[in-house]
C-alpha cells in the first residue's frame, strides 16, 4: 500500500513536471499557414541579387515568392514572377517547421522592388527593398554588437531608434551572440518581435557568436539548429561552417564574416578557415575591406584574451590591409587604430571595434591600444563608405553620439580623424 502511495505520487509530481514544462515551451505562432520570420539575407552581390528566408508550420511543406520592379499600381501581383522556394523541414525539440529560401538573381543595381512570400490564398504582405548599386556610390550600414538578453524588453529600443536615426541603412550587421541559448526558440522568436520588419527590407550580415551556438538533439556542438533554416546567407565559406563563413562584395567593399567560437572549439575548424581566410583577403578587386567576427582580437575586459586571434588571424588583418574590424562579446565599447600594438612594424591599418548592443554590460578594461571607450551603455552605430572615406559612428539607445571617427584614404595609406 505505501509503495502504491509513494508511485501515485511520483507519477503525479512527474505529470505535473511535464505540464510545466510544456506551458514554459514554444507553441507556434504559424498554424495556419501564413509565412512570418520573414529576412531578407545579403548575397555575394547585393547589387544584383538577394536572398529571401521564410516559416511556415509543419503542415505547410512547399511556398513560393512573388516579385515585381514596376510597383507604381496597385494590381502589382498580375505582372509579378512566381519563383518556387527550396523548403526544408525543421523538426527540432518536438516542434515542425518548414523553411523556405530564394534567392533572387538577375536583378538592377539601385532599383526598388516588391515582393511577398507565400502560397495560395495565404500570403505576407507586399515588402519593399531596393538594390544596392556600384562600386562608385556609398554604402550605408548599421553594425549592433551582442544583443543577447532581454531582447524583447530592452534590445527593442535600440533596434527601433537605429532605424529612426539611419533611415536609409543598405544592409544590418551583427557580430553575434543575437540570443542567448542559440537553440531555445522562445529567444529567437523575442529577436524577431524586436527588430520589427527591419530585416523584411533591409538585407542581415550576421556573424555567428559562441551564444549562437549549442548542442544538437544528437549531442553534437555546433551552430543553433535554427541559424541556416532562418538564414539564407552566401555559400562561398569553409566546408562544414556554411552559414557562419562567408564573404560578400557590396559597392566597394569586402565583407568577410568567420566563426570564431568554432575557431575556439576545433582545430579543424581553426586551420580550414585560416586557409579560407588568407584566400578570401587576397583575392578581391575592392577598395576597402571590412571583417566581422564575434570574439575579439583585443579584448575590452580582465580575465579575457583571445591570444589564437591575435597570433594566427591579426597578421591577415596587417599584411591583407584590413580596413575595419568590427567584433562583439566583451560587453563593452571600445575602438582604435593608432595605438594598436605593432611590434615595432608602423601604425596599424586597420581599425579595431568592439561594441555591445544588448543590456547585458560590462566595465571596460582601459588599455592603450583604444582611442575611445565606453562601459555600460547600449549602442549601435552607422557606417558610411565611399571611394575614399569611411565614416563611423556610435548611437546611444535615445540616438545621441556618443562618438565617431573618419578613416581616409589616400594612396592605400588610411588616416584617422577623431
Ligand atoms: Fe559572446
Amino acid at each position: 500500500m505505501i509503495f502504491l502511495k509513494k508511485y501515485a505520487l511520483f507519477l503525479l509530481f512527474s505529470l505535473l513536471w511535464i505540464a510545466m514544462d510544456c506551458w514554459g515551451q514554444y507553441t507556434p505562432a504559424v498554424s495556419n499557414g501564413y509565412p512570418d520570420q520573414i529576412v531578407l539575407n545579403i548575397s555575394e552581390n547585393l547589387a544584383t541579387s538577394i536572398a529571401v528566408s521564410w516559416r511556415t508550420d509543419g503542415n505547410t511543406g512547399s511556398s513560393t515568392l512573388q516579385i515585381v520592379r514596376d510597383q507604381s499600381q496597385f494590381n502589382i501581383a498580375d505582372s509579378a514572377e512566381t519563383l518556387t522556394a527550396r523548403s526544408e523541414l525543421l523538426d527540432f525539440k518536438g516542434i515542425r517547421t518548414w523553411h523556405h529560401s530564394v534567392l533572387i538573381e538577375g536583378l538592377v543595381a539601385q532599383t526598388t522592388y516588391a515582393y511577398r512570400v507565400g502560397q495560395g490564398e495565404k500570403w505576407s504582405e507586399w515588402i519593399n527593398f531596393k538594390t544596392t548599386g556600384g562600386p562608385e556610390t556609398t554604402l550605408k550600414f548599421i553594425y549592433f554588437g551582442d544583443v543577447q538578453a532581454n531582447i524583447k524588453s530592452l534590445w527593442s529600443r535600440i533596434a527601433k531608434q537605429s532605424i529612426r536615426t539611419l533611415p536609409d541603412a543598405q544592409m544590418v550587421l551583427y557580430a553575434g551572440d543575437i540570443v542567448n541559448r542559440g537553440n531555445n526558440l522562445n529567444e529567437w522568436e523575442d529577436w524577431y518581435y524586436a527588430s520589427g520588419n527591419m530585416h523584411q527590407s533591409i538585407p542581415i550580415m550576421p556573424a555567428a557568436g559562441n551564444h549562437d551556438h549549442g548542442d544538437s538533439d544528437t549531442g553534437v556542438y555546433g551552430i543553433s539548429e535554427y541559424w541556416n533554416k532562418q538564414f539564407e546567407l552566401p555559400k562561398n565559406g569553409v566546408m562544414g561552417l556554411e552559414g557562419t563563413t562567408y564573404y560578400a562584395d557590396v559597392q566597394n567593399v569586402r565583407f568577410v564574416v568567420f566563426n570564431t567560437e568554432m575557431f575556439n572549439t576545433y582545430e579543424k575548424d581553426k586551420d580550414n578557415q585560416m586557409r579560407w581566410l588568407e584566400e578570401v583577403l587576397a583575392n578581391h578587386k575592392q577598395r576597402w575591406v571590412i571583417m566581422l567576427f564575434h570574439h575579439p582580437v583585443f579584448s575590452t575586459k580582465k580575465n579575457r584574451d583571445n591570444v589564437e586571434l591575435r597570433k594566427l588571424v591579426k597578421p591577415l588583418i596587417d599584411k591583407y590591409k584590413v580596413d575595419l574590424v568590427l567584433q562583439g562579446h566583451d560587453h563593452t565599447y571600445a575602438r582604435g587604430k593608432e595605438r594598436v600594438p605593432m611590434d615595432g612594424k608602423g601604425e596599424s591599418h586597420a581599425a579595431y571595434v568592439v561594441s555591445v548592443s544588448g543590456p547585458k554590460m560590462s566595465e571596460v578594461q582601459e588599455a592603450d591600444w583604444m582611442d575611445c571607450s565606453a562601459s555600460f551603455t547600449q549602442l549601435f552605430h552607422g557606417v558610411e563608405v565611399s571611394q575614399d572615406k569611411l565614416t563611423f559612428s556610435s548611437y546611444k539607445v535615445n540616438g545621441d553620439l556618443l562618438d565617431a571617427f573618419t578613416i581616409l584614404k589616400t594612396n592605400g595609406i588610411n588616416n584617422i580623424k577623431h
